[in-house]
């Protein structure tokens, strides 16, 4: 007969990491048509997680607040295309960078727009408490009444098209994946020197050093072994560039 259930040693109860990610950022982060969250951050982070040897669970969580899940203990890591700046290191630690981004300018394919200075008095569409809305309060202004903030990014191009603002900023790599998306040359994108590089790093709560080495432990690692090489080139059609592989340190905005 089997034995008792009670005989069998209690498995060991493993630590799974709650991964928060506004999945409304493609091709970072966004829901397949099965619900499933998907993308380049997603990819990565799974590689990180199997690397160092931890388990995760990614959870969808409006970007709105999705700081303070970390705080709060809600969430362990935030994987979301997050900007390292200065300011928000001061409240959560990053990682060290994974991804080199910039601000990217959409319009529609008629429109004059031609630099990020022709935007200061056109109605600028951007997602509530991104990098994307300070480079253009910076431009008009916190006050403007012409910038229109959204919850996400797919809201404040939804806007675009229907012509309700002139412009999005927001992240190279989402808005090439919109223009590209949306077949009929409908739109275009525009890059400005006045953006300055970002890159992209991994938030934990501030002070989570233990957490924050492994994940660094496994970047390392996914670095080394051509897992990052590979998921990268998934996503965006050849390895990053030589210089994406620059210091961690370079890592501020
Ligand atoms: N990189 C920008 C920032 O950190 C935008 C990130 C938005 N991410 C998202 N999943 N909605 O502010």
């Amino acid at each position: 007969p089997p034995a008792p259930a009670a005989s069998a040693p209690a498995p060991a109860a493993v630590k799974v990491y709650a991964v928060g990610t506004d999945a409304a950022y493609a091709p970072f982060e966004s829901q397949n048509e099965k619900g499933e969250i998907v993308g380049f951050d997603i990819e990565v982070v799974q590689a990180v997680a199997k690397k160092a040897g931890f388990e995760i669970k990614i959870i969808n969580t409006p970007w709105e607040g999705i700081f303070n899940t970390l705080a709060q203990g809600d969430r362990d890591l935030v994987v979301s295309a997050v900007t390292i700046t200065d300011e928000r290191r001061q409240t959560m630690d990053f990682s060290d960078a994974y991804f080199d981004a910039q601000q990217l300018i959409a319009i529609k394919d008629g429109s004059k727009v031609t630099k990020f200075g022709d935007l200061k008095k056109l109605k600028v569409g951007v997602q509530t408490g991104t990098t994307g809305m300070e480079v253009v309060e910076k431009l008009q202004g916190k006050t403007s009444p012409n910038i229109k903030r959204f919850e996400s990014t797919p809201l404040a191009l939804k806007e675009l098209e229907a012509g309700g603002v002139d412009a999005v900023v927001a992240d190279n790599g989402v808005i090439i994946n919109y223009v590209t998306n949306n077949p009929g040359g409908k739109f275009k994108s525009i890059a400005d020197k006045e953006f300055v590089p970002e890159q992209y790093g991994i938030a934990v709560k501030k002070g989570n050093a233990e957490l924050l080495a492994k994940i660094n432990q496994g970047l390392a690692g996914i670095k080394a072994d051509g897992t990052y090489d590979q998921i990268f080139t998934k996503y965006f059609g050849a390895p990053p560039a030589k210089a994406a592989a620059a210091p961690a340190s370079a890592a501020s905005k």
